[in-house]
């Protein structure tokens, strides 16, 4: 009977805190969310054009193939070609996923035994940490440094006779760190030295800011058997709810990924993947333009996140839409969150969701909001720290 009410398996997935949030924030009317992980605009015109054509075909209501329409995995092929250098060909497949988290767990699936090891780095993106737990794998956490950047060296360190694979994903959520284009390289060696896979997660591959240059590993010569790199079109193209992502994997590992994604999905979307089609008719010029605007809201943030002073840390990354920052403080980071949405109407996530332990992190998430609506939202938090934390 107890097996039976707590199977363990499950019983060692951490359980989100987003939804443990979005209820404080729905008890404090009037707040303002940093707790968001997606973009404020929603997909370009194009995509909802495309919709029409998949109603004027009735074999689009019926089951279509595992890994993705034709028409969207060669407009995939091309994209990856030429914005990624990455080239589909004999050692690699793309196959269309219901998001970039269920490519993810493809990936994991596909590539491990039950008790085998995954490398991930902390600060991790908790769904990876869930999904390697689920599938019966041990999570293998690496700090990154002060600034959250890679340490190839204490990867190659945790390797052990049960790793599978290196996870890292630029630019990071939570982190907002992107990686320089060496220690990609870097990782991606160790990697095809030791017989590992190297997954990447690229969902914010446009978001970069500043000098940063964003880099795919799979476009390193020799790559593709042991390279596999995550996409979605959920943040660059504001589809997160169309759940559409797409993965590049060694062919070898297709046949799994198959049966996977056969046994839970049977094929993604076809509505959804008619969109997908649309938005890629118009392009990344979409995103570019709706990035800018985010590449504003985060100078808002920066500069009224020096107003706090020493209390709170901020390595200043340049990609995706977050900060993660530290508070000089001895409250729990759920304690502190707690308060700044009760007391001050501002919601953040904490930072020991995605595996950091030690001192007080926050993440600060900015994709959805407008540069006033960021302003309040700063002043709200930097004035609740001071308060909270004198
Ligand atoms: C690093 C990273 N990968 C994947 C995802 C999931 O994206 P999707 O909506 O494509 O499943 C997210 C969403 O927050 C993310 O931050």
């Amino acid at each position: 009977m107890g097996r039976m009410q707590f199977p363990l398996r499950m019983q060692a997935v951490q359980t989100p805190v987003i939804p443990v949030v979005a209820e404080l924030i729905r008890n404090s009317p009037g707040t303002i969310s940093l707790g968001q992980g997606v973009v404020g605009y929603p997909p370009p015109q194009s995509a909802f054009d495309e919709i029409q054509a998949f109603l004027q075909d009735p074999e689009n209501h019926k089951y279509r193939p595992v890994q993705g329409i034709p028409v969207l995995v060669d407009a995939l092929t091309a994209k990856l070609r030429s914005e990624n250098g990455i080239n589909v060909g004999d050692g690699n497949t793309v196959v269309v996923t219901a998001g970039g988290n269920m490519a993810f767990m493809n990936a994991i699936l596909a590539m491990t035994d039950p008790g085998d090891e995954i490398i991930l780095q902390t600060p991790y993106y908790f769904n990876h940490e869930m999904a390697v737990t689920m599938a019966g794998c041990l999570p293998v956490l690496v700090d990154t440094d002060g600034q959250f950047q890679l340490q190839p060296t204490r990867i190659e360190a945790a390797i052990t006779q049960r790793t599978r694979a290196v996870v890292t994903i630029s630019p990071n959520n939570p982190s907002g760190a992107v990686y320089p284009e060496s220690a990609l390289r870097e990782v991606n060696r160790i990697c095809r030295e030791r017989g590992l896979y190297h997954i990447h997660d690229e969902a914010y591959e446009y978001f970069v800011y500043g000098g940063a240059r964003h880099f795919s590993p799979a476009s390193i010569p020799g790559s593709a058997r042991h390279t596999v790199s995550l996409f979605s079109l959920s943040k660059a193209y504001g589809f997160a709810s169309w759940r559409i992502g797409y993965m590049v994997a060694p062919k070898g590992m297709f046949e799994s990924i198959r049966k996977i994604q056969d046994t839970i999905l049977i094929c993604p979307p076809v509505i959804s993947q008619f969109a997908a089609v649309g938005a890629l008719k118009t392009g990344t010029a979409y995103c570019r333009e709706k990035i800018a605007d985010i590449a504003r809201v985060r100078e808002v943030v920066l500069s009224e996140l020096k107003k706090a002073g020493s209390i709170c840390r901020v390595p200043e990354t340049q990609g995706a839409f977050y900060f993660l920052v530290q508070i000089d403080t001895r409250l729990t980071p759920m304690k502190l969150t707690e308060r700044l949405i009760e007391e001050h109407r501002v919601a953040v996530i904490p930072g020991d969701t995605f595996g950091l332990e030690k001192g007080c992190f926050l993440r600060l998430g900015y994709g959805a909001l407008d540069c006033e609506t960021a302003r309040e939202a700063m002043r709200r938090f930097v004035s609740g720290l001071k308060e909270i934390c004198k």
